[in-house]
């Protein structure tokens, strides 16, 4: 949220005329103008040209780590750009989900949200050891989740956008903020339209990111009530996924299904038109078309894949933007894994 929707802006100062005559109301005027421009977000200090000078090959190295880990595996584009969410999402987009947990730091790996589920780590190894190779401790990890969740998206297809940087990494995480920040699948419509506004998200930007479930995968936990009690659902879809996903708490938690029954490795408008047919795979992504204020806005992306494309990226833009660290906040890490 930016103050100055709250601040008079300078110009309504500078319209009177008594005020604008003399120097005193001048120094008053600049002071209310700098106070106006630095209470912004510190998302200002994020650029898209921030590494130009200091690693200018930082997208190439990024994209080649990122385009053989998806040859081999399609999904691990989906897992990438679903770390970059749940790093934005807890305090900020500031890779502190990339921390391990230790004998004396609980990191977030293992909160609720996370635990056997989130995957990845091994490939943001790979590329912050690339980036390394080619610029030493220049490049945050923090900034490496947010050029390979690009990447991700336009190899499977997706839109591209300018990805901004200049995040520093944590030197702190907190397992009980990636408990409480990041939605879980049980959530209502109302829920998801309130976690995503405590971060300086809007509703129309949750129905949009939620479109990220047009690729990847979830285990039988995350979607077992739904597919077994849930009556808003297509009843040969719900056979399908009972197939293999036991009713059975504890049987088969961890079998998977696509998120997109139609084109799970395909960045497209897919899950919209799932949506529409009452196809969604976890009970909140069902809550996106269930007779609400949303419904029209699915409809719509179903309809033009277009307009979903240029949203997603703007979308993304600001998820990225969410409460970085910059300048001497946090550290540049060695490893992601670790503080330095
Ligand atoms: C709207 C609220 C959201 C909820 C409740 C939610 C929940 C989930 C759940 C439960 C899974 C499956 C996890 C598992 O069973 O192991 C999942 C997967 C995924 N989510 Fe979300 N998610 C949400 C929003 C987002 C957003 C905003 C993004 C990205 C910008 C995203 C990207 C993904 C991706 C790509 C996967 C598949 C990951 C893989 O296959 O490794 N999700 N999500
Ligand atoms: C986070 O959730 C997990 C799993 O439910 C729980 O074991 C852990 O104690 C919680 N952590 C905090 C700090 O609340
Ligand atoms: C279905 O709902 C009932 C009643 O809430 C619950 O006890 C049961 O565990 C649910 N079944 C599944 C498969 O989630």
């Amino acid at each position: 949220m930016s103050c100055s929707q709250h601040t008079p802006h300078p110009s309504y100062w500078l319209g009177t005329k008594a005020m604008a005559s003399s120097s005193s109301s001048m120094a008053i005027i600049t002071v209310l103008a700098i106070l106006v421009l630095s209470m912004g977000s510190s998302s200002a200090q994020l650029s898209t040209n921030y590494y130009s000078k200091s690693c200018p090959n930082v997208f190439t190295a990024v994209k080649s780590v990122v385009q053989s880990a998806v040859s081999k595996e399609q999904r691990m584009g989906a897992s990438l750009l679903r770390l970059f969410f749940h790093d934005c999402f807890v305090n900020g987009c500031d890779g502190s989900i990339l921390l391990d947990d230790t004998s004396s730091f609980t990191g977030e790996k293992n909160a609720a949200p996370n635990q056997n589920s989130v995957r990845g780590f091994n490939v943001v190894d790979d590329i912050k050891s690339a980036v390394e190779k080619v610029c030493p401790g220049v490049v945050s990890c923090a900034d490496v989740l947010a050029i390979a969740s690009r990447d991700s998206v336009v190899i499977l297809g997706g839109p591209s956008w300018n990805v901004k940087l200049g995040r520093r990494d944590a030197r702190t995480a907190s397992q009980a903020a990636a408990n409480n920040s990041i939605p879980p699948p049980t959530s209502s419509l109302s829920n998801l339209i309130s976690k995503f506004q405590a971060v300086g998200l809007s509703t129309k930007d949750m129905v949009t990111l939620s479109g990220s479930h047009t690729i990847g995968q979830a285990r039988c936990t995350s979607f077992r009530n739904r597919i077994y009690n849930e009556t808003n659902i297509d009843s040969t879809f719900s056979n399908t996924r009972q197939g293999n996903c036991p009713r059975t708490s504890g049987s088969g938690d961890n079998n998977l299904a696509p998120l997109d029954l139609q084109s799970p490795t395909k960045f497209d408008n897919n899950y919209y038109k799932n949506l529409i047919n009452q196809k969604g795979l976890l009970h909140s992504d069902q809550q996106l078309f269930n007779g609400g204020s949303t419904d029209s806005q699915v409809r719509s992306y179903s309809n033009n894949p277009s307009s979903f494309s240029s949203d997603f990226a703007a979308s993304m833009i600001k998820m990225g933007d969410i409460k970085p660290l910059t300048g001497s906040n946090g550290e540049i890490r060695k490893n992601c894994r670790r503080l330095n």
